[in-house]
């Protein structure tokens, strides 16, 4: 990651914004491994069910599970991906030639997402909060995926890259694009990536 930046922290957060224009240039392989690592990077394995990771969690629980739909990245196809933060690896889910146009589907049709050249998707997984943290299991899972968007943007900013995080997107379309079951398993945070 360190090799990739431009600029250091406090730069990166003063030129952090939005951004919903991107060029026709896709993000390398090794730029997504960088964004992948900056939001939910493993640092370090405590026991076979927790780890530190490079954002914090309340409780080391980690909720939060990364989807990329990737419309452009060199030297991978383009659809949907799931990171394995403990193997450093994403795994295929299924290939899409269209993936940029169904996240943005699933956006409300906000239509800078299908030009994005990846669109972040982070699940949660709430019964790793809610058996510790009962009803507010809900209130730390928002907090964590908000640390895992500043890291995102940052990171973006860094690498000469533009992030928007997103909200405003259907659910249950969401949850089907990528086929969690909406109980156990759903949609809570997105964020589209582009080289500016
Ligand atoms: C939780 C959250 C949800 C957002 N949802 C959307 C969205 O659905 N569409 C969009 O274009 N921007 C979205 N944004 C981006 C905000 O509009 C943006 O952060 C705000 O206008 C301030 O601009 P800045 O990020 O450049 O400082 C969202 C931002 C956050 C933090």
């Amino acid at each position: 990651m360190a090799r990739l930046c431009s600029m250091g922290v406090a730069e990166a957060i003063t030129r952090r914004e939005s951004v919903r224009s991107y060029s026709s240039e896709g993000l390398t392989l090794e730029e997504l491994a960088a964004l992948l690592w900056a939001t939910q990077g493993v640092r370090r394995v405590l026991s076979p069910v927790s780890a530190l990771r490079n954002v914090p969690s309340a409780g080391a629980r980690h909720a939060l599970e990364t989807y990329v739909a990737a419309g452009r990245v060199e030297g991978l196809p383009s659809g949907l991906y799931r990171y394995l933060p403990f193997d450093g690896q994403l795994a295929e889910v299924y290939l899409d030639s269209r993936i940029g146009w169904r996240a943005a589907d699933a956006c409300l049709g906000q239509r800078f997402v299908a030009a994005a050249a990846v669109t972040f998707f982070w699940t949660t997984i709430p019964a790793r909060m809610e058996w510790r943290y009962d009803l507010a299991a809900h209130k730390v899972i928002a907090i964590d995926a908000g640390h895992v968007g500043q890291n995102l943007y940052l990171a973006c900013t860094a690498l000469g890259a533009g992030t928007c995080a997103i909200a405003a997107y259907d659910q249950a379309a969401c949850d089907r694009l990528l086929g969690v079951d909406g109980d156990e398993e759903f949609t809570v945070y997105i964020a589209v990536v582009g080289k500016r």
